[in-house]
């Protein structure tokens, strides 16, 4: 902990990758694990465009289902903790894969939301977009031409949001310090971007509640919740 703090203090640029294990403790559903949502649920029936194409009303069940458990979530002291990290480091870029909103509602201005947002909705058809938290119908319709909304994340098979993939890769390559949170790194690219930081010169910090398959790469990694490291890290870090 010391090393890493220290660590922090002096770096200039960092890149924080976090993933669904940083919402874990605002009761927010992780995807793998023990109560994970793809245990449950099958990710090729709800999270592919080709299952929206084939069935957009199980789809919207699950998406609304999620807007309606995450819309009564708040953050959790890891949240607010990263949001704090990102005041106190000059140049600092946190990049999630999750799409709850909850680092905007602790407080982080300077993010990408690699896979989109639950709290977005796009025409099937045209270009609208909006984001909305309000309460949806089953199947919600395109104000503008009458076509099926559909949620504005990235699901499997579908590029990421265009310029998203290439904000990341220059910050990454440029960082002093690259800190994975809560993900299991088996979700590409996401997963990589641990490889690219090194190959460019960053330290590497992982912290997670278990060992995932990038431990054995990192420089530092420490284990346990989000909710208790990552306050103890931000804890003292100088202006
Ligand atoms: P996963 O559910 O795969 O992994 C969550 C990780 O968080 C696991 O390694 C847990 O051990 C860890 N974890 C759980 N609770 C924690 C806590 N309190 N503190 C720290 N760590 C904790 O979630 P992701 O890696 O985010 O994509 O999944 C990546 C992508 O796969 C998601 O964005 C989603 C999913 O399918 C799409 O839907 C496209």
């Amino acid at each position: 902990m010391e090393m890493v703090k220290a660590l922090l203090d002096g770096s200039k640029k960092v890149v924080v990758l976090t993933g669904a294990g940083v919402s874990a403790e605002s009761g927010v559903p992780t995807f793998r694990g023990r109560d994970g949502l793809w245990k449950t649920h099958r990710p090729e029936d709800l999270a592919r465009p080709d299952a929206f194409a084939m069935n957009p009303e199980l789809v919207w069940e699950f998406y609304n289902w999620r807007r309606d458990l995450v819309g009564k979530c708040e953050p959790n002291p890891a949240h607010l903790a990263l949001a704090e990290m990102e005041r106190h480091i000059p140049n600092f870029l946190l990049i999630t894969q999750n799409v709850d909103g909850l680092h905007a509602a602790a407080g982080s201005r300077k993010y990408l939301e690699m896979h989109g947002s639950l709290w977005q909705l796009k025409c099937t058809k045209c270009t609208h977009a909006r984001d909305d938290r309000s309460d949806l119908p089953p199947m919600p319709e395109c104000p503008v031409c009458g076509h099926l909304l559909r949620p504005g994340v990235v699901w499997f098979g579908e590029p990421l949001i265009p310029g998203v993939l290439k904000l990341a890769i220059a910050q990454i390559s440029s960082a002093d310090v690259f800190i994975s949170v809560g993900t299991s790194n088996l979700v590409q690219p996401a997963a990589s971007f641990y490889q690219l930081a090194r190959e460019h010169g960053a330290v590497t910090v992982e912290v997670n509640l278990e060992p995932t398959a990038n431990t054995g790469f990192m420089d530092f990694a420490m284990h346990g919740k989000a909710g208790e490291i990552l306050p103890e890290l931000v804890t003292g870090l100088s202006e």
